[in-house]
């Protein structure tokens, strides 16, 4: 199976969790794209009815295109359930998200939730947490200083998030308007991810965390032999 299909299946499966009245969380990136647009076929051809609540300005705009109709934490209270992308996620179902920039919106949806679904292609399972680099949320202002602070508390070298294709000065701005720092280059150096996420957001200058802990409890993961729904074992 390549990673496209991979992608695309696991984001179809996970729709089978979305039932008619419910308030649903929609996470952002090239996977969770699949359930967006399979939410969307299911309400045109299945009758199937859902509010959804996007976690970035991509998804929104994907959600209205499929016909998808959207509100927002205020108007609903709180989620039935949200489903995800992730970039890793451990054996407790500890999660590293970001890759897409959208970490801050998706922790507030997913902390508004009774349930995270995580949908990934099964290059995402690790043993430990932090060989894909930690995207880390930070304000604009005095961003090399606090860029500087958080790679003493990895104890890694951390990189401003660049738009390569605009050149190597133009970082990448979120849809908050701040700014993302990748701490990391390649080795699984999280061995207590509670204790880092608490480290980093004592910090000045951290919006949010790219760290999802005790958040999901089911994962849907397409690989080699098809689709397979893993539960936490304390859930
Ligand atoms: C965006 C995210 C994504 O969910 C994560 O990067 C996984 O994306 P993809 O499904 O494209 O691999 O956290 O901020």
């Amino acid at each position: 199976m390549d990673i496209e299909q991979a992608k695309k299946e696991a984001g179809i499966a996970a729709v089978q969790f979305v039932e008619s009245g419910m308030h649903v969380g929609l996470g952002t990136g090239s996977t969770v794209k699949h359930t967006v647009i399979e939410i969307g076929r299911a309400i045109q051809e299945d009758g199937l009815e859902v509010i959804g609540v996007p976690t970035s300005i991509e998804t929104e705009n994907l959600a209205i295109e499929h016909g998808v109709p959207l509100s927002n934490l205020t108007e609903l209270g709180g989620l039935d359930l949200v489903i995800d992308g992730a970039d890793e996620f451990d054996p407790e179902f500890n999660l590293i998200k970001g890759g897409g920039a959208a970490l801050l919106r998706e922790k507030i949806v997913a902390q508004a939730s009774n349930r995270m679904i995580v949908v990934a292609d099964d290059r995402k399972r690790v043993e430990r947490l932090g060989a894909f680099p930690l995207p880390i949320e930070i304000t604009p202002f005095e961003w090399e200083d606090t860029l500087k602070r958080i790679s003493l508390i990895c104890g890694v070298p951390a990189n401003l998030r660049v738009i390569e294709s605009n050149g190597p000065e133009s970082p990448l701005i979120t849809d908050n308007g701040n700014m993302i720092v990748d701490a990391g280059v390649g080795d699984a150096f999280i061995d207590n991810p509670a204790l880092i996420e608490s480290q980093l957001l004592h910090l000045a200058g951290v919006v949010e965390v790219g760290l999802f802990i005790d958040m999901c409890d089911t994962v849907v993961l397409a690989g080699q032999t098809g689709v397979e729904i893993l539960h936490r074992s304390d859930e």
